[in-house]
């Protein structure tokens, strides 16, 4: 039985062990979502500090997908070249690289999250969004954005957007690519019937519903490489128990169905479609979604929300529970969670083993 220091090996990718950083947002570019000295420091300092697996923060495929515009983003070649040195120096850490690709559909163009986070209007620096429904916009804080309901050119140009920057990412050394589907962004607008009113192919039934994520994993693995992983974050639920909206048996659903298109492992988190949302947080918090997806798909699965203690993340592995555990805010506390946790499991904490960069022996 695996735990959590066992290396994880999905395709011909390995991770040393089954802690990854989560990805997490930093709004700390300047207004071109190119990489600072910070994305370098901060992605950097965790590959040092053992992680096995650092993911980006939501990278925007698309300007018009920044949650705010200090995101990061690869849609252009300038970016994948901004962001091959920070891949180097992970890899060279013996982190694995990844990156999440996002779009943030109609909660793109809002503020950062310390000056209000709420929707900044095109004429005073932010841009239309893009939603499957503005009608359905639901009540969150702030003015409504300026809303375009997606067309079919739309659609397509996700599709394509997505496509081209999966191969900016793999030539940006990228080693697995994440598209991210939760926490009320593009994807889940068109999962949950809570933000998808539409009456056409991409509306209405579980199978319109998820047809837009379908497709972009589809066009994701076409470029792809066989030999490398690609995961997909889900909202497992919309916490929304008083209407019809995303559950986690519709998460099971498409998790085999993602798994049949190629994806390898389905980070399961929660919410964020609904300001009205019924979900506390707490240790383990989101575990029991991961559980019923891993139970009920035939995929791995990531786990994630109030990880903070190595012990936990190990038994979440043992009891295979998860494949993998991502860890959010502990390594915002501490950026060698992965070194501490190998210490402490190993029994080995006071002693500056091998597995710390040489210049700390
Ligand atoms: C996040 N989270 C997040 N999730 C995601 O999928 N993409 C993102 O870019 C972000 N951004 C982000 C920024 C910050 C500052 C935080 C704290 C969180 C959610 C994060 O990945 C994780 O799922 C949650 O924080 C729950 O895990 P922890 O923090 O309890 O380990």
């Amino acid at each position: 039985m695996p735990d959590a220091l066992s290396p994880l090996s999905l395709r011909g990718v390995t991770s040393p062990n089954r802690i990854a950083v989560s990805p997490m947002c930093q709004y700390s570019c300047a207004p071109d979502g190119l990489p600072t000295e910070w994305h370098r420091v901060h992605l950097g300092s965790r590959a040092v500090g053992g992680a096995g697996i650092v993911m980006t923060e939501a990278t925007a495929v698309d300007p018009i997908g920044r949650i705010t515009p200090s995101d990061l983003g690869i849609w252009s070649d300038d970016h994948a070249a901004a962001l091959e040195p920070i891949t180097d120096f992970v890899r060279n850490q013996g982190a694995v690289p990844g990156i999440q690709l996002a779009h943030a559909g109609h909660k793109a163009s809002k503020k950062r999250p310390w000056e209000g986070n709420v929707p900044i209007q095109p004429d005073n620096g932010g841009w239309e969004v893009l939603s499957p429904s503005p009608e359905a916009y639901p009540p969150f804080d702030g003015d409504r954005p300026a809303m375009r309901k997606a067309d079919g050119d739309d659609i397509q140009n996700v599709i394509d957007a997505y496509r081209d920057a999966a191969e900016r990412s793999l030539a940006a050394g990228f080693e697995i690519a994440e598209v991210h589907a939760a926490h009320g962004y593009l994807f889940h607008e068109f999962l949950s019937p809570v933000t998808n009113r539409r009456a056409d192919d991409y509306g209405g039934s579980f199978e319109n519903r998820t047809r837009l994520l379908r497709d972009v994993v589809t066009a994701v693995r076409e470029v792809w490489p066989n030999d490398q992983p690609v995961f997909v974050r889900i909202s497992g639920t919309d916490g929304l128990n008083d209407r019809e909206s995303w559950d986690i048996d519709q998460s099971v659903r498409l998790a085999d169905d993602l798994a049949g298109l190629g994806v390898d492992l389905v980070d399961v988190s929660s919410g964020g479609i609904h300001p009205e949302q019924a979900i506390s947080g707490g240790p383990n918090f989101q575990v029991p979604l991961a559980e019923r997806v891993r139970d009920g798909a035939d995929v791995a699965v990531g786990a994630v929300g109030g990880v903070t203690e190595p012990e936990q993340a190990d038994a979440l592995v043992r009891n295979g529970r998860a494949d993998l555990v991502l860890v959010g805010r502990e390594f915002l506390r501490d950026p060698y969670f992965g070194l501490r946790a190998a210490g402490d499991l190993e029994g080995d904490s006071d002693t500056v083993t091998e597995r710390w960069p040489v210049q700390y022996r």
